[in-house]
């Protein structure tokens, strides 16, 4: 568990006592104050994550301290220990900005389990920073961001290749961000003040395609009414995307490869033979070597075009960039809307990381900024903000949507989903699988490392990650 450093302030000898104590038990950095006056003293020398301070006191009340928290060293948040009755004034310490009360008398485990929300909530805090942090550095490049070591080895590839004129294929499911990798190179390469021309072969049919590629003389075609230059000679000197490239015919196919191998070609309808000085970058969602076994695309234009291959991981696979991606999309829509920007609810967490993505990114980016929207004046976005449906039945306590892939997830999952049981146990269970997932994610999601830090075996953390639905980036995934 995060360890909190803890400033408890009592004027019972006893009472506050029994707190240290307890507090210590569990790995807590704790000092002590007898009263108010040394309470506000020492929250001025040092900072604490968390005030236990009782109500009444000499030297200065509750709600005094709570105020002096919300100017102190890293704004600690406090709990106020109220009598029987006092009602009244524990209502008004919560107005001050108390982060909860605990009336007397409590058993410990009561107040530990406060306590423990507490630090789940700063570690919470903190990894948001910290994630915030690595963005800002050594993750971002061009709006791409990657933490996981895939990315991050696609990433150093695109920066090598990007200084050269080499031919490149990018390869990936449906959203994974080729086209952003295109523009990448692009960018980052010598040719960048010159034009980046892109083309969807996917969408015209072949005789406009050959046309758009190529261009074409007047008269060429019924329609073609004076000259037109195509995209291989906008793109002179500059970058041509061509995307989908799987789905070019054979009679393009062979022009393409003359292109390639010549970096010559003629207008449709037209005998002058054109030169280009063209950088040729193409995006595939097909196997493209399968389409060559299948006769469907020819071999030594997919040689001539595989010079350097990319090929985007999805999303499924790379689960520390679920995370990393949805901390900056979170960022960018609090810059938007000028909020500080929300933070994920453990619950939205694991779903996110347990959601399989078949749409990948672009899928992630829809999600959260509906969430966004969802969760409007919430700091933080809760599981069933990520469900298409405004008010997700089924992640507040009612049957799951036939069709919700994040409802699934969450029914699937071993431990019940939603229903904030209020039994200790329940509570227990909820933080344990919590903490294993932050543990986890803070060891770069080794299981050997974070068993280690948890202080369990290995099989202990692989049995609890089971039962847990906890399913961890290098874990097969669900069928
Ligand atoms: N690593 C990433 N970091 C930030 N945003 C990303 C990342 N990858 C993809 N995106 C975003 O996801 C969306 C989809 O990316 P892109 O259009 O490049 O995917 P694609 O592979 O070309 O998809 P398709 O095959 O459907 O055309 C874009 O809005 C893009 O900005
Ligand atoms: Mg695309």
């Amino acid at each position: 568990m995060t360890s909190l450093s803890i400033l408890v302030i009592d004027d019972e000898p006893l009472m506050r006592m029994s707190i240290v104590d307890a507090l210590q038990a569990v790995g807590h950095d704790v000092q002590e104050a007898a009263d108010g006056t040394e309470g506000l003293a020492l929250l001025q020398t040092k900072p604490f994550d968390l005030v236990i301070t009782d109500l009444r006191l000499p030297g200065a009340d509750g709600v005094q301290i709570v105020r002096a928290c919300q100017q102190a060293p890293r704004r600690p948040e406090v709990i106020v220990i109220t009598a029987h009755g006092s009602v009244d004034t524990a209502v008004q310490a919560m107005k001050s900005g108390a982060h909860d009360y605990i009336t007397k008398p409590f058993s410990m485990d009561e107040l530990l389990l406060i306590v423990a929300r507490v630090a789940d909530m700063v570690s919470l805090r903190q990894e948001n920073v910290q994630l915030r942090e690595e963005l800002k550095s050594k993750f971002a490049f061009e709006g791409i961001v990657g933490k996981s070591q895939r990315m991050r080895d696609v990433l150093e590839k695109v920066k090598l290749v990007a200084k050269t004129d080499a031919t490149v294929l990018i390869a990936g499911e449906s959203g994974t961000g080729k086209e952003l990798i295109a523009n990448a190179i692009h960018h980052n390469s010598p040719r960048r003040a010159h034009p980046l021309i892109k083309v969807s072969c996917a969408a015209l049919p072949e005789t406009l395609l050959e046309a758009e590629l190529f261009g074409h003389e007047k008269g060429a075609f019924t329609g073609a009414l004076k000259q037109r230059r195509g995209r291989f000679e906008l793109a002179h000197r500059g970058t041509l995307f061509l995307d989908e490239i799987g789905e070019i015919s054979p009679v393009v196919q062979v022009k393409l490869l003359r292109v390639l191998q010549e970096r010559q070609f003629e207008r449709v309808g037209g005998t002058e033979t054109i030169d280009v000085d063209v950088r040729l970058v193409c995006a595939t969602q097909k196997d493209l070597k399968k389409e060559v076994a299948a006769g469907r695309f020819r071999e030594d234009l997919y040689y001539r075009l595989n010079v350097v291959p990319i090929e985007l991981p999805p999303l499924r696979e790379r689960k520390e960039d679920v995370l990393a991606i949805t901390e900056h999309l979170l960022q960018v829509a609090g810059e938007r809307l000028k909020q500080p920007a929300k933070t994920l609810s453990p619950k939205a967490r694991e779903i996110l990381l347990r959601y399989p993505f078949p749409g990948n990114v672009r899928e992630l980016e829809n999600t959260i900024e509906r969430a966004v929207a969802l969760a409007q004046l919430n700091e933080s976005i809760e599981a069933w903000d990520l469900c298409g449906e405004a008010q997700c039945p089924f992640l507040k306590g009612g049957e799951p949507l036939p069709d919700c892939g994040f409802c699934a997830v969450a029914y699937s999952g071993p431990t019940s989903p939603t229903i904030e049981d209020t039994t200790l146990s329940a509570a227990r269970e909820r933080f344990e699988r919590a903490h294993i997932l932050d543990v986890l994610h803070r060891a770069d999601w080794s299981k050997t490392m974070a068993a280690k830090m948890l202080g369990l075996s290995r099989k202990a953390l692989w049995e609890k990650c089971k039962r847990y639905g906890i399913v961890t980036p290098g874990d097969e995934q669900e069928p």
